[in-house]
């Protein structure tokens, strides 16, 4: 070739396009690999990934030593996440952990995204098998035993990859996937796992991997915090210290054993059950390409029911030997491949943004779109997060946005396609839009915030919790009856709704004698109500249902509460600084005092509603082995009894519980000064 006839071939082939997409997709590769910290969405880093990959099987000559498809731990990241997530992320700090080297490297799989991928993956791997077990014919035997499925169907865990050591039954050390040769030794952080056993059934040498996720429910408790469970299960598990990601409460699932001598995928995950592993649950076998579509859609159309993010289905061949036989590309196994559940991601027109004022005062932007359906819901809305968000995505009124609806969390803004000649900067308004007074802002703050506590989008946000379900359950008071009756002046505070009467509700829109009766007497009932409903329903800042149950638990009642110093909210297990400075404020603030002093005159009487048990408030850990009891059986003891049970040693414990071979759990304890270190007869004692 001539220079004339190469530089003619590479402008054609546009050489240069090609290196920017090396260049970019390894930026994107690094920050959600080394920095947990994607850049765009999924979709579209496997698109870009997928033409990469087409430009190289056209021009194999031309493939740079750089490119990802070159490189084992950067491939198609399938469990990425997306580019709205990246400036929560990074609020939480995440330390480099020391390196780990992988005895086998943890490679990463090819994906398809749809049936048509499927069936090439299918076709692929039985013409392998076919050509190569035409000289293999013990392996050509398995095939043709119908007895022995072909492939394994298992859902795909949204979470982090991990490898877990266990020598002799014991675990020993685990880490994260990295870049597939090396990740990082998080050994102390995945012991505070509950579901990860410390001790197998069997004293057998073994290195399992597995995903590591959050479950919704517990996301849930901390999602002002991360962007969605992946990232939380992802910061988490890579904190410096491990009672920091014990508090966070994580979960495994196994899909993988190397070691034992088994001889199939579907075989081996039964025995992982039985030696006491948490296994990927609802996995299906199958011989034909039809059952295994069905089987990936079927798994698709489960996922909203599971308390787990999954994001696809991975399709494995079954067989070991087979497995073996196919061997690995310098990427991924030929042998398995992740089925992506299509994205619920669609672009539209932002014809909006409004503000609304939540019962804090803070100002959230709302995307108000040109209706779109994704996955068959019609969405007209979608949230901004706040300012920054905005700003950060570059998103301007009028611009072509991209949609994504993930699961029941609501429509998000992921970043503007397209921004048109007439589209229009947002601003954050002065004014409240509802009270018109003026917004302020905290240097340290990404919120806006309307200062005044009268204004009646506010007032109207705390009755609107306050009776919830969830809070004080006051059945009937909706929106429409609040909105009303804060609208006409009628009421400014909570408290206000107790001196409502008969005459007054029948009198409001859509309002009968029968509801304003029944309204009435759940006002009344709501006057008996426990105390961790009624502090929930307070509505002070950082204090969720589950951190207003813990207080109700320790204090018992408003006036303890009201008593207490910082040191007494601190010390209590799960409860940080941030909610002892909440409630701190709250307690020294005239007009929160002057609203529970009103709500006491009212005739609320809050009561503990917890069965005291003997150890009320107390905090346990056990290590080593029980003799009496196993150790979930006295885990249970603990918790009927009102106690609770931590996952790692800290300031927090009040008792180790030590069994037989007390692992590393006994020498920390013996470093803190005030942590009663007890056998088991002593414990048994406590509660008996
Ligand atoms: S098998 C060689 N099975 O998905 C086999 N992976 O895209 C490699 N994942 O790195 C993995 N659930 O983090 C496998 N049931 C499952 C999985 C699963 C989630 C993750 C895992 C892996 C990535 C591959």
């Amino acid at each position: 070739m001539n220079v004339d006839e190469y530089l003619a071939l590479v402008k054609k082939l546009n050489l240069d396009e090609y290196l920017a997409l090396v260049k970019k997709l390894n930026y994107y590769a690094h920050q959600y690999f080394a920095l947990d910290s994607p850049k765009i969405p999924d979709s579209e880093y496997d698109l870009l990934y997928r033409k990469l990959e087409d430009f190289e099987k056209e021009n194999p000559l031309f493939i740079d030593y750089e490119s990802p498809t070159q490189k084992i731990g950067a491939g198609s990241v399938s469990s990425k996440s997306s580019i709205e997530e990246d400036s929560k992320v990074s609020a939480e700090k995440v330390v480099k952990q020391k390196p780990f080297k992988h005895k086998l490297v943890m490679p990463s799989l090819g994906n398809a995204f749809n049936k048509e991928e499927i069936k090439q993956f299918y076709k692929r791997v039985i013409k392998i098998i076919e050509e190569k077990t035409a000289l293999v014919s013990a392996a050509k035997e398995k095939i043709d035993q119908e007895t022995t499925p072909l492939f394994t169907i298992e859902p795909k865990i949204d979470g982090l990859a991990v490898a877990v050591h266990y020598k002799k039954g014991r675990l020993l050390a685990g880490s994260t996937r990295g870049d597939g040769t090396t990740g990082e030794n998080v050994t102390e952080n995945l012991k505070t796992i509950a579901s990860l056993p410390e001790k197998l059934k069997e004293e057998i040498d073994i290195e399992v991997r597995g995903e590591v996720f959050m479950r919704k429910s517990i996301f849930n408790k901390v999602k002002d915090k991360f962007a969605n469970p992946r990232n939380a299960a992802a910061g988490s598990l890579r904190q410096l210290d491990p009672g920091v990601t014990a508090e966070r409460k994580l979960d495994i699932f196994i899909y993988q054993g190397i070691g034992p001598k088994k001889n199939e995928q579907g075989k081996m995950l039964q025995y992982l059950k039985k030696i006491g592993l948490p296994v990927v649950p609802d996995f299906y076998t199958s011989n034909n390409l039809e059952e295994i579509c069905e089987k990936c859609e079927h798994i698709y159309t489960k996922k909203d029911l599971y308390d787990w993010d999954i994001d696809g289905a991975v399709i494995k061949l079954n067989d070991f030997d087979l497995q073996q036989l196919l061997g690995s590309t310098n990427k991924a196994p030929r042998w398995a491949i992740s089925y992506k559940f299509k994205t619920e991601e669609a672009v539209t027109k932002l014809k909006d943004i409004i503000v609304q004022v939540g019962r804090t005062g803070v100002l959230t932007p709302v995307a108000v779109l040109e209706p779109v359906r994704i996955s068959g819901v019609l969405v007209q809305r979608a949230t901004l997060h706040n300012m920054d968000d905005i700003t950060r995505k570059n998103v301007r009124i009028g611009d072509e946005v991209l949609i994504k609806r993930a699961g029941e969390v609501i429509p998000e803004i992921i970043k503007s396609i397209k921004t048109l000649k007439d589209s229009k900067v947002f601003y954050m308004p002065d004014t409240c839009p509802v009270c018109h007074s003026k917004v302020t802002k905290i240097e340290e703050e990404v919120a806006y915030r309307c200062p005044s506590i009268m204004c009646p989008a506010q007032v109207k946000g705390r009755i609107l919790h306050f009776v919830s379900r969830e809070a004080m359950d006051i059945e009937g008071f909706g929106e429409v009856l609040i909105d009303q009756l804060v609208d006409q002046g009628r009421i400014k505070s909570i408290a206000d709704i107790y001196s409502l009467t008969r005459y007054e509700l029948e009198n409001m829109d859509r309002m009968g004698e029968k509801s304003a009766a029944n309204i009435l007497s759940a006002l009344e009932n709501s006057r008996r109500c426990s105390f961790s409903r009624y502090l929930y329903g307070l509505g002070i800042p950082f204090v969720g249902k589950h951190t207003a149950d813990i207080l109700a638990r320790k204090f018992k009642s408003i006036k303890n509460l009201f008593s207490a110093s910082k040191e007494d909210i601190t010390g209590i297990y799960e409860i940080g600084e941030k909610v002892a400075d909440s409630l701190l404020y709250a307690v020294n603030n005239d007009e929160f005092r002057l609203m529970i002093n009103k709500l006491s005159a009212c005739g609320i009487k809050p009561g503990y509603d917890f069965k005291a048990g003997k150890l009320d408030g107390k905090t346990f850990l056990i290590s080593g082995t029980l003799k009496q009891n196993k150790r979930y059986e006295a885990e249970l003891m603990i918790k009927n009894h009102g106690g609770r049970v931590l996952s790692a040693v800290s300031k927090k414990l009040d008792y180790l519980v030590v069994g037989d071979n007390p692992g590393s759990k006994l020498a920390k304890a013996k470093k803190i000064d005030n942590i009663n270190i007890v056998d088991e007869e002593t414990f048994l004692r406590l509660i008996n």
